[in-house]
């Protein structure tokens, strides 16, 4: 008989998914940064940088406290995404829609972000995880604050220098 698959091996599947996400924005956010043409933009996406790396340290614990070594397992979703804004880049260079272009990428990023560190949660909840529950409930409330900043720029600066031209 197949061995039953359980909560904590799922929790612990989902882990090393975001883990593999959080590190590829990492590398990511510094491009998209670069080519931001606001300055706003750009601003929001170093910030976004740098707590980023806040969120694969908290990972790392979260491994810790289920007590495995931090792994990451390729997450398809993530790198779609992230491709998608790479194709922006390319096709909306020195344009003046490329930062609404950016931008809509970056809030695609940070939904999924939202809905894992949602579900892991609430996991770790179930799984009496009290230290997970908190680091990473640290993160979901960044990951909303950034979409929020991302959707106030959008109806702001970004798209209207986008319609302007
Ligand atoms: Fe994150
Ligand atoms: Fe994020």
């Amino acid at each position: 008989m197949a061995k039953e698959k359980t909560l904590r091996e799922l929790f612990h599947d989902t882990l090393k998914d975001i883990y593999f996400a959080e590190k590829k924005i990492l590398t990511a956010l510094p491009k998209m940064a670069k080519a931001a043409q606001s300055d706003q933009l750009r601003a929001a996406f170093e910030k976004h940088a740098g707590e980023t790396e806040e969120h694969v340290a908290r990972l790392e614990r979260v491994f810790g406290e289920i007590d495995h070594k931090p792994q990451g397992k390729t997450c398809d979703a993530i790198v779609g995404i992230i491709e998608e804004g790479q194709d922006v880049m390319k096709e909306y260079k020195g344009t003046p829609a490329l930062d609404a272009g950016l931008l809509a990428a970056a809030q695609a990023v940070e939904h999924y972000e939202i809905s894992r560190y949602g579900t892991l949660k609430t996991w770790a909840n179930e799984l009496g995880l009290d230290e997970a529950v908190k680091l990473l409930d640290e993160t979901l409330a960044e990951e909303k604050e950034t979409d929020a900043a991302l959707t106030e720029l959008a109806e702001s600066e970004v798209n209207l220098h986008a319609e302007a031209a």
